[in-house]
Parts: C-alpha cells; sequence; structure tokens
C-alpha cells in the first residue's frame, strides 16, 4: 500500500500562520506523524506541499496515473487542498481523473468559519471528509487507510 499526502497553499506556514485557527504544529511535525505511523504499518507513504496549483495537478497525474514505476503508483490519497478546496474545479478534476480514494483533510472546521469556507469542490467526490480535529485529522485518515488496506 502506497499513500500520497497533499498539502496546498499556506499549508507550508502552519505553526507561524494563524496558530489560533491552525495551530503550533508544523507541516514538518505532521508529516514525521504520519511517517512513523506509515513505517510501523509498512505503508509507503509521499508526502508533498505546494503553494501551486498545477504542481498538485502535475503530482495527481503522475503518482495515480501516468508513472509506470510500481514503486510510485498510490493507492490512496489523503489531501489538504488549503484555499483550493473552494476555488479548483482543476485540482477536482484531476483527483477523478485518476479515480483513487481520497480523504479531504482540514485542520480548522470551515463550517464554522467564512462562508465562502463553506463550500468545497471536493467534499461529495471525497470517500471521507475530516475538519475541525487539526493535525489529528491527518493521523486519523491515514489510520483509516491502513486498516482499509490491511
Ligand atoms: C484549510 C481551510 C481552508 O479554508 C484554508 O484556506 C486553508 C486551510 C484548513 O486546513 O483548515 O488554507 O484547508
Amino acid at each position: 500500500t502506497h499513500v500520497l499526502v497533499l498539502n496546498g497553499p499556506n499549508l507550508n506556514l502552519l505553526g507561524k500562520r494563524e496558530p489560533e485557527i491552525y495551530g503550533l504544529q508544523t507541516l514538518q511535525d505532521i508529516e514525521d506523524d504520519i511517517r512513523q505511523l506509515a513505517s510501523n504499518h509498512q505503508v509507503k507513504l509521499t508526502c508533498f506541499q505546494t503553494n501551486q496549483e498545477s504542481a498538485l495537478i502535475d503530482k495527481i497525474h503522475h503518482h495515480g496515473l501516468l508513472t509506470t514505476n510500481p514503486d510510485e503508483q498510490i493507492d490512496a490519497i489523503i489531501i489538504n487542498p488549503a484555499a483550493f478546496t473552494h476555488t479548483s474545479v482543476a485540482i477536482r478534476d484531476a483527483l477523478l481523473a485518476v479515480n483513487k480514494p481520497f480523504i479531504e483533510v482540514h485542520l480548522s472546521n470551515i463550517h464554522t468559519r467564512e462562508p465562502f469556507r463553506q463550500h468545497s469542490y471536493f467534499s461529495d467526490k471525497a470517500e471521507a471528509v475530516i475538519c475541525g480535529m487539526g493535525a489529528f485529522g491527518y493521523t486519523a485518515a491515514f489510520n483509516y487507510l491502513v486498516q482499509k488496506y490491511q
């Protein structure tokens, strides 16, 4: 089993960025926690963060469909599209194109925030949606996938 963990724009600033909303853990901390779980369960893990929409799309295409290297082929995706959640038909279409199950994660509870955050271009196609659990949402999503695939 191989899981791809994708994080969108501004999530490189976790720990420094609006900590009252997004918490004090850095993205490095979050990825380290998932990496630990992955090695415990002998699951392959690829983590990627970018501020660019096209880079997310290319990563989804590569690992989800285009690569012929079995070591790079993934079974499922955990994605926090960040602000692209509310804007990106293109990332939604990329996920649908590769046809891999994905879990949508948000650190904050987007439903208690500004109205523009309450619509997601992903949720109706996600296998599961987690929001408001902070960094724990990523490990919850990962543990779910581990029990699903083992
Ligand atoms: C976020 C919520 C989004 O609305 C916001 O644009 C983010 C982070 C979250 O993890 O809570 O950048 O996806």
